[in-house]
């Protein structure tokens, strides 16, 4: 059975939601504790033993690019300082897997910036991972997705379940369970309203997917606002092959808006033995502030 070598990371999004900040630093490059938001999705995508990444930019995300190449000067530094663990943490970052560019020049959606990885993926099943989902698990949530694939040789999603009010900010699917957390899809909607939604379970941000993705993104017409949607693209797909949906073992934090990047700041640190007292007592005492920001 063939297996997943390669991830998409999409990443050429304007970070709206984090404006003024990502005028000037990439939604990616946002510190969550001590590493990028975007660090998280590469390490687990090494975790799962895949051996490249491709990363969908954008002009004006050169910091995404530097963070991933060796620094000799800074290793130099830190060796001279005996800061041994530093240095492994630097190091690791440019030797454990490759990571390439592919740059979208106009933003039309996520469907456009995984077709344009197109030539970058090959022939090949792939995973997709959204950088703005971090998810805390015992096994990477891609590792629990690729032994499934290596069983059904299908595209599977990762999907979690979703209160009825936020439906609507998902793509949810109507599928049929054939063992417990696990479905065949039967359709897929975009951001339904919660009387229309075929079900509660909502699509989060990791995707195996077979490369007949490419000629179902390729066939699939923009939306309203100009955008190639992933789901029409999975929806074209569905038409000539199985597709299947896996409640994932694991806690998603939406890092892509400024109240979910501040939970998933503190469920991580909580995580942490070298932060989680201190953050412990701070939460219990937590002063009041009033007044402006
Ligand atoms: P989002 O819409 O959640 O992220 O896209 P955004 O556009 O960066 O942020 P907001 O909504 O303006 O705050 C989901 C993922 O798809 C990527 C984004 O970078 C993000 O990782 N994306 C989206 C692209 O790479 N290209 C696109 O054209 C659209």
């Amino acid at each position: 059975m063939r297996t997943v070598n390669r991830v998409v990371i999409p990443a050429a999004g304007w970070g709206t939601r984090f404006l003024p900040a990502t005028k000037a630093v990439p939604k990616e490059m946002l510190p969550l504790v001590d590493q990028p938001i975007i660090h998280y999705g590469v390490e687990e995508a090494s975790a799962s033993g895949i051996g490249q990444v491709i990363i969908v930019t954008s002009q004006g995300k050169e910091a995404m690019e530097d963070y991933f190449l060796p620094d000799p000067e800074l290793e130099a530094f830190l060796k001279a300082r005996g800061k041994a663990s530093l240095l492994a943490t630097i190091r690791d970052l440019s030797s454990n897997i490759q990571v390439t560019y592919i740059i979208q020049e106009e933003q039309l959606g996520l469907g456009h910036a995984i077709l344009i990885a197109e030539k970058a993926v090959g022939p090949e099943p792939f995973a997709v991972l959204l950088p703005d989902d971090v998810i805390q698990s015992q096994r990477p949530v891609l590792a629990q997705m690729i032994d499934l694939f290596q069983e059904h040789g299908a595209s599977i999603l990762a999907v979690e379940r979703v209160s009825r009010e936020r439906v609507s900010g998902y793509g949810i699917i109507d599928a049929e369970e054939i063992s417990p957390g696990f479905y065949r899809v039967r359709g897929l909607v975009e951001k339904p309203r919660p009387q229309d939604a075929p079900s509660d379970l909502g699509i989060v941000g990791r995707y195996i997917l077979t490369p007949r993705i490419f000629d179902a993104l390729r066939h699939t017409e923009p939306g309203a606002l100009g955008e190639i949607q992933v789901t029409d693209g999975i929806a074209r797909l569905l038409e000539s092959e199985p597709v299947y949906a896996y409640q994932f073992q694991g806690v998603r934090h939406d890092a892509g808006t400024p109240l979910g990047l501040i939970k998933a700041s503190i469920s991580i640190a909580l995580s942490r033995d070298d932060l989680a007292p201190g953050l412990r007592t701070y939460l219990s005492n937590l002063p009041e502030v009033r007044g402006p920001r």
